[in-house]
């Protein structure tokens, strides 16, 4: 069974106290969980600090970016490599860096393909933007930007991975996507992933919704089959509203078990 995962990307925002501070709320609002796993992704700057402070029983660290190649001359950059023992996950071609630092297909691909060299499973987002939902490109958008990342890929490493639906439209707009087109979007990624990579990868590999995620919304797309968790950007900056949502899908958990006790 595939694990719920809740990614929370806090971009360019907190510097190292306040990152701090959140990291201590966080840690008494939110409880373990056997069946859910909560991500931060704070700024290259505060990754070292976290990992210190973090309980590892409750959150694992994600880098929001690394750069492909291993170490060398490339000035303000940061490598896998180096993130080796610091995150367990780095987010790649996330819209903003494809669109504000112009990462293209390939320089992507080199990323996913960096991340699983360094043993950090990336995290690999997708999604259209309006001008191509509007002209009903999203399926070869999602084509595209999956068949470049993946090209260098073995099923093996597909079925680990995590990719991350987000439509570029969604993100930080509040006009969060409806749950029947997140659903038709992460049916279209698993079944790209099963028709390349076969039916064991289709079917463990874990497919997030990002985009205005709250905790009002949750519940639509985690009732979306093959919608395994959320990649949240403004809602993950405050401990209220993060926690929320950790403890919320918990409360989901519960109810699909049938049972409604803490
Ligand atoms: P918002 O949740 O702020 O829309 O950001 C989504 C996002 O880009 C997460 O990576």
């Amino acid at each position: 069974m595939r694990k719920i995962l809740i990614v929370g990307n806090w971009k360019m925002h907190l510097n190292a106290s306040q990152a701090s501070l959140l990291v201590h709320r966080l840690q008494e609002n939110v409880k373990i969980y056997r069946d859910i796993e909560v991500v931060l992704a704070p700024t290259m700057l505060t990754l070292q600090p976290m990992s210190v402070q973090l309980d590892r029983r409750k959150f694992r660290l994600a880098a929001q970016n690394a750069y492909f190649k291993d170490e060398g001359a490339y000035t303000g950059e940061v490598s896998f490599t180096m993130l080796r023992d610091l995150a367990h996950y780095v987010i790649v071609g996330h819209s903003e860096r494809r669109h504000i630092f112009g990462e293209d297909l390939p320089m992507i691909r080199d990323k996913v393909a960096a991340s699983f060299r360094n043993g950090i499973m990336p995290i690999l987002c997708v999604g259209e933007t309006k001008q191509e939902k509007d002209d009903g490109e999203t399926k070869q958008v999602l084509h595209d930007q999956l068949m470049t990342a993946l090209s260098n890929l073995t099923g093996d490493e597909v079925e680990r991975m995590v990719i991350a639906y987000e439509p570029v439209w969604a993100i930080g707009t509040g006009d969060v996507a409806k749950p029947a087109q997140a659903a038709a979007a992460v049916s279209y990624i698993r079944g790209y992933v099963k028709d390349v990579f076969g039916e064991k990868a289709a079917a463990d590999v874990r497919i997030l919704y990002g985009g205005s995620v709250v905790e009002d919304v949750i519940h639509g797309f985690l009732n979306v089959p093959g919608v395994d968790g959320f990649l949240v950007g403004g809602a993950s900056l405050n401990y209220q509203s993060f926690a929320g949502i950790v403890n919320s899908t918990r409360r989901w958990q519960r109810e699909q078990e049938g049972d409604n006790g803490e």
